[in-house]
């Protein structure tokens, strides 16, 4: 298999061969951690931040140097770049040219970043069409690709038998995606991949939410088929509580309403004052003893004390920093296939 060259933009675009590849590989990249030193010699690969990170920045800047090669952070706001209000590069032109320097091109755009949903996406798909190095979604508005592999890995890890890593654990168990109260109105974009590589994986898929908080029904969709192919069971309530029973992995998290997006704004404030009067919605100790002693994870960071209790997020159970983790040696399999020497 070769993915030298390839844009990750949603783990939704790699087939389920090359997914386990990366795995494989990042497992391999975690047991031995310097031991790839030479793969992204030479090599710059840029980021594009629209929005902060705290992760994502330093995983993949530490994932570029144990490879051999270096991270660059640029912000755009820097970089004389059009938009749709004002005059600048196009992303033909910078895409171009900045393949003749960096080895591939990292992009994060979501949330207060984007004046509609799906901005995000566009802009990453118009850098694909244009750069002759990979494009790597850093989160935008729809997915983040880079934390789905991470989540897999995390939980495959959490899952199988001591000492042992097989995907193929994942293959029946219950992944619920529970909605949480919060002061951080977030883009769908980890939850969405979440839903989407579990699926993947042969995972029974929950989703739980209040009324009004739908996701992309396209990714909703993608969902299910995903869920069909593998023989999986997809479901949604709006019950706060059901989606518990059962569950092996319980994955919560604030996302935003699909009004947050309105008249060319994101309504940041507006979507955390009507999350924060749902106050039930928070993944605690009681509904966590419904399910089969499931594991706790949250892509980070976490609103504490909304998303969930300080007893699970800390808990023995919680799975949330192997996670976290799992960004480093992900990303650093990601640049070692789609832009590294063989
Ligand atoms: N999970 C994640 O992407 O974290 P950051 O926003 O800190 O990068």
């Amino acid at each position: 298999m070769d993915l030298k060259g390839r844009d990750l933009i949603t783990t939704q675009d790699w087939s389920g061969e090359e997914l386990l590849a990366a795995l494989d590989l990042a497992v391999k990249m975690k047991k031995d951690r310097y031991g790839f030193a030479d793969v992204l010699k030479h090599r710059t690969f840029f980021m594009f931040f629209y929005n902060p990170s705290v992760r994502t920045r330093q995983s993949f800047e530490c994932a570029a140097t144990e490879i051999g090669g270096h991270a660059q952070f640029l912000e755009p706001k820097s970089m004389r770049l059009k938009t749709a209000t004002t005059a600048g590069e196009t992303i033909e032109d910078a895409g171009k040219v900045m393949s003749r320097y960096a080895c591939g091109i990292g992009i994060r755009m979501l949330e207060d970043k984007c004046s509609r949903y799906g901005e995000g996406e566009e802009l990453l798909r118009e850098y694909a069409r244009w750069a002759e190095v990979p494009i790597v979604s850093m989160a935008h508005d729809k997915f983040h690709p880079c934390q789905g592999l991470a989540d897999v890995m995390g939980w495959t890890e959490w899952l199988s038998p001591k000492g042992t890593f097989d995907p193929g654990v994942l293959k029946g168990k219950k992944l619920l995606m529970t909605w949480g109260h919060g002061a951080l109105a977030r883009s769908w974009s980890s939850v969405q991949e979440a839903m989407l590589i579990g699926s993947r994986l042969g995972m029974d898929i929950t989703v739980a939410a209040p009324e009004g908080y739908d996701l992309d029904p396209e990714v909703v969709e993608w969902t299910n088929q995903n869920c069909k192919s593998t023989g999986a069971a997809f479901d949604t309530t709006h019950d706060v509580t059901s989606g518990y029973k059962g569950a092996h992995v319980v994955y919560s998290r604030n996302w935003m309403s699909p009004a947050a997006y309105r008249d060319g704004k994101f309504h940041k404030e507006e979507e955390i004052e009507k999350a924060m009067k749902l106050s039930d919605w928070i993944c605690d100790a009681e509904k966590m003893a419904l399910t089969e002693s499931a594991i706790y994870t949250h892509p980070m960071p976490i609103d504490r004390g909304h998303e969930v209790t300080d007893e699970v997020a800390s808990g023995p159970r919680s799975c949330i920093y192997d996670v976290a983790e799992n960004r480093l040696h992900a990303q650093k399999a990601i640049m070692a296939l789609t832009m590294g020497a063989k």
